[in-house]
C-alpha cells in the first residue's frame, strides 16, 4: 500500500499520493498529483499473478478500441508492468449516481439517463462486447459518461453487443422497479444499424 504524501516515479512522471480511492478487482487505485498540476488515477496491481498483470497490460489496447469507436474514456499517461496511470476523471461515479437517482424518484429523461442510453447505444452500434459495464466503471463528468475501466473489449457485432448490455443492465444496474425495467426496454428497442450490405456483413 502507498501512503498519503508519498512520492512515486511513474515513467517520466513524478507524483505525490493524495488519496487511496478504491480497491478494485485488479488493483488499488490512488488519486495522485504531478507537482501543482495534473491529477491522475494510479492503479497498482493487487498481486503479480498472470491474469492481473495481463489485465493491466491490455488496458492500452482496450482504450484504443474505445477511441476508435469514439467512446469517451480515461486516457493512459504512463504504464509499467504492475501499474497504469490514467488521467483523473472528476465527477460522480455510476453507483453513487444510481443511488441518488433512485432517491429522487428515477426521473426520466435527464441528461444522465439520456447520456447512459446514448453510451450504451454507441457501444452496440460499434458492435463492441465490453464486459464490466457496471456502474463503478463509469463516471458522470462535465455532462458526459466516461469509462474508467473496461474488461476484455472485443468486436462481436450489434446483436451480441446488445445482448451483453441488456445482461449488464439487468444484473449490474437495475432493481425490480417498473422504471428500471422500462429503461431496459428502451435499451432492447435500440434499432440495429441500417441493413445495407455493410450492415449485413457486420451482423454475420
Ligand atoms: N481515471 C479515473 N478517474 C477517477 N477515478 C477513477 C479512475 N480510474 C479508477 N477510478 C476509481 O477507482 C475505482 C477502481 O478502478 P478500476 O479501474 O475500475 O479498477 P478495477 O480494474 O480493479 O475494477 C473506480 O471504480 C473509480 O472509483
Ligand atoms: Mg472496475
Amino acid at each position: 500500500m502507498l501512503s498519503k504524501g508519498e512520492t512515486v516515479e511513474l515513467g517520466e512522471i513524478t507524483c505525490r499520493v493524495e488519496e487511496h480511492v478504491a480497491r478494485g478487482r485488479v488493483g488499488d487505485v490512488y488519486r495522485v498529483k504531478e507537482g501543482e498540476g495534473n491529477l491522475y488515477a494510479l492503479k497498482i496491481a493487487r498481486d503479480r499473478r498472470g491474469p492481473t498483470l495481463m489485465s493491466l497490460r491490455d488496458e492500452e489496447s482496450r482504450t484504443e478500441r474505445l477511441a476508435r469507436a469514439g467512446l469517451p474514456f480515461a486516457r493512459i499517461a504512463a504504464r509499467g508492468r504492475d501499474y497504469v496511470l490514467k488521467e483523473w476523471v472528476e465527477g460522480i461515479r455510476g453507483d453513487r449516481w444510481l443511488g441518488e437517482w433512485r432517491k429522487n424518484g428515477r426521473p426520466f429523461p435527464t441528461p444522465e439517463t439520456l447520456g447512459l442510453l446514448n453510451l450504451f447505444r454507441r457501444v452496440m452500434l460499434n458492435g463492441l462486447l465490453a464486459r464490466d459495464l457496471n456502474p463503478t466503471n463509469l463516471i458522470w463528468s462535465e455532462g458526459c459518461w466516461i469509462l474508467v475501466d473496461s474488461d476484455n473489449i472485443r468486436k462481436k457485432g450489434f446483436r451480441r453487443a446488445r445482448l451483453e448490455i441488456l445482461r449488464a443492465w439487468a444484473e449490474e444496474w437495475a432493481d425490480d422497479s417498473e422504471e428500471e425495467k422500462k429503461f431496459g426496454k428502451r435499451l432492447a428497442d435500440i434499432p440495429a444499424p441500417e441493413a445495407g450490405i455493410e450492415g449485413k456483413r457486420r451482423e454475420l
